[in-house]
């Protein structure tokens, strides 16, 4: 594992953005694994400014996010499929065919589930998997002590997820109580994930994932098992591992 030490959260968008960057320019047709949040934002920014630029080419690529609530329907300003289209991909030359969001409506969320599951596969895998960190250590919906056997599957959010993500509704009794989430299976049969963390609030939640025991109570720590990871986090996210690890810090 990497850990990429930046200054603030405009340096690790740049940061994390410029592997993106190199992934596509290497590969065009990559297969990019994506995230929501606010974490991710900055990169989103600063890719499609890069695009404006004419420095990177979308045209080629496919990508695949990670999760979506169960019952917002893609025109939901809360939707992760309206995020997905309003930061990044209506400002990008991407084929909106080769964009892939869970279906939060489906009738039947199981069968959706395994769609996810199939499309992923018959993309041949994902190239690059792009990961926020939630403040219970949840990676896309994956929250603390589920098995981490699972392929795309059905969660229960928990409450601190909820309440953490209701800022961007109305109110707390907004927030969809269910998502459909590629599980921890599926996340690490990605071939490189690259992490983002940013701000103070993740300091102690990061230091468990990176360093403390690999177990279901902090989902992100199967990630010390991935053999490709890089984590780009700042000074502020990094202050806990600072303190405890200092020799993982470049
Ligand atoms: C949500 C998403 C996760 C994201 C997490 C952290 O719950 N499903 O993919 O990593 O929030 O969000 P933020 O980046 O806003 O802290």
């Amino acid at each position: 594992m990497k850990i990429i030490r930046a200054t603030e959260y405009n340096d690790m968008s740049r940061k994390a953005a410029n592997i993106i960057s190199a992934q596509v320019i290497l590969y065009p047709d990559s297969v990019l694994g994506l995230a929501t949040g606010s974490t991710p934002l900055g990169v989103y920014r600063q890719l499609v400014d890069w695009f404006r630029k004419g420095d990177i080419d979308f045209s080629k690529v496919h990508s695949v996010n990670l999760d979506e609530y169960v019952g917002l329907a893609p025109e939901h300003p809360q939707s992760y499929h309206y995020y997905m289209n309003e930061n990044f991909f209506r400002h990008i030359n991407i084929k909106p065919e080769n964009t892939n969001v869970p279906n939060g409506l489906a009738e039947d969320i199981d069968a959706e589930c395994a769609r996810y599951d199939k499309l992923i596969a018959d993309l041949g895998g994902i190239d690059l998997q792009l990961l926020g960190i939630g403040h219970t250590g949840h990676i896309g919906f994956n929250e603390p002590d589920q098995d981490f056997d699972k392929m795309t599957h059905k969660v229960k959010l928990n409450q601190k997820t909820i309440e953490a993500n209701a800022r961007f509704f109305n109110s707390v009794d907004e927030v969809p109580k269910y998502a459909i989430t590629m599980g921890i299976k599926a996340i690490m049969q990605a071939k490189k994930i690259l992490l983002v963390a940013n701000g103070e609030g993740k300091a102690e939640i990061l230091d468990r994932a990176l360093f403390g025991p690999v177990a279901p109570a902090v989902p992100a720590s199967i990630l010390q098992l991935h053999p490709d990871v890089t984590v780009v986090a700042d000074e502020a996210a990094l202050s806990v591992i600072q303190k405890n690890h200092p020799e993982a810090l470049m």
